[in-house]
Parts: structure tokens; sequence; C-alpha cells
């Protein structure tokens, strides 16, 4: 059984905003997978919304089983005990919610002493461990926040990440504000730290070259859906869907100059999520886009070994998509490679809200469920490793 398997997954904020418009992906223990993507296409709602950290009144639909158990029908209780224990979240700038009056040691041990059986000093000793295991020294258990570097308050974060031994780590943009020596420490931290304790790891970034370095597999976002998924070096190299194409050549190659000085951009902005353009969501964009890609939605299919493309060009042999040069628009599909919108299991064409759509806003904890003794006003911004009771900025749980 896969550690993490998610079907058909949908997220639309409240007005509209369709973030997530029908995501399957599935994650072995001890792989890493990377989601990769232009700003606003769904990469931190999935992430929020695989521990159900959704703000009240998004309405979330599809399955996301965690160790074969759906995250989105559990009840609040086992929500706050698979949040740490089963799956955790370093966020996008987690380094500035540590709470500036606790020292890091006591932040560290504070989920420690909630959710495992042990002492005060147990969770003391456990919490100098986890910091040396993030390249810190024990003895920085008594710093403030204040007193450490933004690596090193990074570094802080990852530990609490790790504290109650999660099976899925999730990595929202973890480097973000770092400069790059310590951006790659904290890439290696966190991919030696996965390897030797066999947890699965989704690493969220727009950055393609960094996840094609750090991570196994690779799924590109665009618009709320995965167009491209597969090997990461190969997705990186050679993909097949032309928007993984244009966002891995947008970063230059090192060692080719005709990359350096002209690095290719991708013209145009990512849809409105609210209205989101017909047939493939990519196509006003698209260099290489058909008459019928106006129209047609296309579903994610075989594009060479463990790779799937969602586009009119990938046949089942893999076709890569001419270059933007060579297409004609309103040429038709290429002979032999069509696969018509809504075409059975993974087409998200045609689907509407499935049955079984949720208001997490309904389900939502009430307020004064964090019993387990965290404030959510404890100074911690919308980043951080995100216990239940620390999403009092973005979560529907207190
Ligand atoms: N709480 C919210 N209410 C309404 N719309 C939202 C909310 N949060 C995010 N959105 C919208 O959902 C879309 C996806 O946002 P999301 O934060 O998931 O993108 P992202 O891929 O993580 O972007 P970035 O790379 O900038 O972090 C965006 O258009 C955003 O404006
Ligand atoms: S389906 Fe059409 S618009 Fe979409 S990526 Fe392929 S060619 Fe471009
Ligand atoms: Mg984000």
């Amino acid at each position: 059984m896969s550690l993490l398997e998610v079907r058909d997954l949908k997220v639309t904020y409240p007005g509209g905003a369709a973030a997530v418009r029908g995501v399957d992906l599935t994650l072995a223990a001890g792989e890493k997978l990377g989601v990769a993507g232009e700003s606003g296409c769904g990469k931190s709602t999935l992430a929020l919304a695989l521990l159900r950290l959704l703000p009240p009144g998004a309405r979330v639909g599809g399955e996301i089983l965690l160790d074969g158990e759906d995250v989105l029908t559990m009840k609040w209780g086992r929500v706050r005990a698979v949040r740490w224990a089963g799956a955790s979240i370093v966020f996008q700038g987690a380094m500035h919610s540590l709470n500036a009056v606790h020292r890091v040691g006591d932040q560290i041990a504070e989920p420690i002493l909630l959710h495992r059986r042990t002492t005060a000093a147990g969770a003391r000793r456990r919490a100098g461990e986890l910091l040396e295991q993030v390249g810190l020294p024990a003895a920085r258990a008594s710093a403030y926040p204040h007193e450490l570097s933004g690596g090193q308050r990074q570094r802080v974060m990852i530990a609490m990440a790790l504290a109650c031994d999660p099976r899925l780590i999730v990595a929202d943009e973890p480097t973000t504000a770092l400069d790059v020596m310590i951006q790659a420490q904290i890439l290696r931290l966190i991919e030696g730290l996965v390897g030797e304790q066999d947890v699965g790891l989704i690493m969220i970034s727009h950055d393609l070259a960094v996840l094609a370095d750090t991570c196994d597999r690779l799924a590109v976002m665009y618009a709320g859906r995965v167009v491209e998924e597969g090997p990461a070096r190969q997705v990186y190299d050679d993909a097949r869907h032309p928007y993984g194409r244009a966002l891995s050549e947008a970063f230059p190659t090192i060692g080719d100059p005709a990359s350096r000085f002209a690095p290719r951009g991708l013209p145009g902005d990512p849809p409105d999520p609210a209205a989101v353009p017909s047939g493939c969501a990519f196509h006003p964009r698209c260099p290489v886009a058909l008459d019928l890609c106006a129209t047609q939605d296309q579903p994610l299919r075989d594009a060479g070994a463990r790779r799937r493309a969602a586009c009119v060009h990938v046949g089942p042999d893999g076709t890569v998509p001419p270059d933007g040069a060579g297409a004609t628009a309103g040429s038709g599909p290429p002979e032999g490679d069509t696969a018509p919108a809504g075409d059975g299991a993974g087409s998200p064409a045609g689907r509407g809200e499935p049955a079984g759509t949720r208001d997490t806003g309904e389900g939502a904890e009430p307020a004064g469920g964090a019993a387990d003794g965290r404030s959510g006003g404890d100074g911690r911004g919308a980043g951080g490793v995100a216990p239940a009771e620390d999403d009092g900025v973005r979560s529907s749980a207190p």
C-alpha cells in the first residue's frame, strides 16, 4: 500500500477560486516527490488540503489516503493525532513563525510532550537529539529564536517537523528567503533525513531545478491540475508537456552561455482560478496549441515509462510536442495521438463536483478544540510546522 494516495482532489475557496481541480498523486515511503509550478497554480493549497488545514468555507472533494485512511473523512481528534505523528508540514517562511518568547528547545519539546508518552526531561532530551540531527548543537536548545540565524531557525523548524517521527513530511518552499549556500545545506539535510528514516517527502517549489536535484519524481502543476508527472530528472531534462518544457527552459543551463544570456520565459500569466479557460487551461499561452485545445480538456495519459502528461500531442509512445514554430493552429491533432476529453479514469473533463464534495468549514473542529495546550495566538504566522493548534491563520481548526 502506498504511504499517500491522493485521488481526484478538488479545492474551491469561498469566492469561487478553483485552486485544485482534480489532482491524483501517489507517494511511497522513502520516496521524494517534487511539486512544481508557477505562483498561484495551487501548490500550497494542495499541501494544506493534505492535513485539512484549509480555511473555513473551502470546499474539498476527493480522497487523501494516508496509510489507507482518508484524511478528509477523519474525525478531528484523529486528524490532530495524524498531524505531527502521521504527517507534518514545513511552510514557506516557516522560520519566521517560531515563538519569540520561548526557547527553541521548549518549542521542539512541546509537541513531543503532547503527542508522545514521555516526561518533560525525556522531551527535552529528544529535542536536543533532534537539534543535533539537523546539524545544530544540542546546547542551542536554550537559545531564543532571535539568537539564531535564518538558516538555523529553519533547521529548528525542520527539527519540529521531525519531532513526532512523522511518516510524511510536506515541505512547502522550505528554503525560500535563505541564501543559496544555506538553501543547499537545508535541502541536503531534508534529503538525508528522508533517506535515513524512510519517510515520504513532498517538496513544493517553483524552482524545477532544485526539485530535479532533490527529488525522485516530479509533478508539474498548472491551474490546479498536475499536467506532467514522472522521474524528476527526465521531466526536467525532457518534459513532455509544453508547460513543463517552458518551465524547465526558464532556468539557465549551467555551462551553456546561450541559455544563460537568453533564458527562455513563458509569455502571459497563469489563469485566474475563478475563471479557468475552457479546454486545456494552458491553451492561451501554449506555443503548440491546436484549435481543439480551446474546447477539449486533456486528461493525463501515458507519456513513456512511469510518465504521464496531459497534452493532445502526447501519444502512447510518449510523442514529444514539436517546437512552437512548428505548430499549426487549427490543423487538428496529430494522427493517432488523440484522446477524447473525458475518456474515462483520470480524465478531469466533465467530472463535475463529486458527490463526496465537502465544505471544510462545515466539518471544522469547533473553536477551543486545541485542548492540548498550544495556542493559535502564540505569535506564529501562517508559516511554521503545522500542528492542529498552530493554524489559527490558515486552518479551519483552531
Ligand atoms: N484563502 C484563500 N481564499 C481564496 N483564494 C485563495 C486562498 N488561498 C489561495 N487562494 C488562491 O488559490 C490559488 C492557488 O493558491 P496557492 O497558494 O495554492 O498557490 P501556490 O502555487 O502555492 O503559489 P505560490 O508559488 O505563490 O506559493 C491562487 O490563485 C490564490 O489566489
Ligand atoms: S493540449 Fe493543446 S494547449 Fe494544452 S498543452 Fe497540449 S498543445 Fe498546448
Ligand atoms: Mg505556495
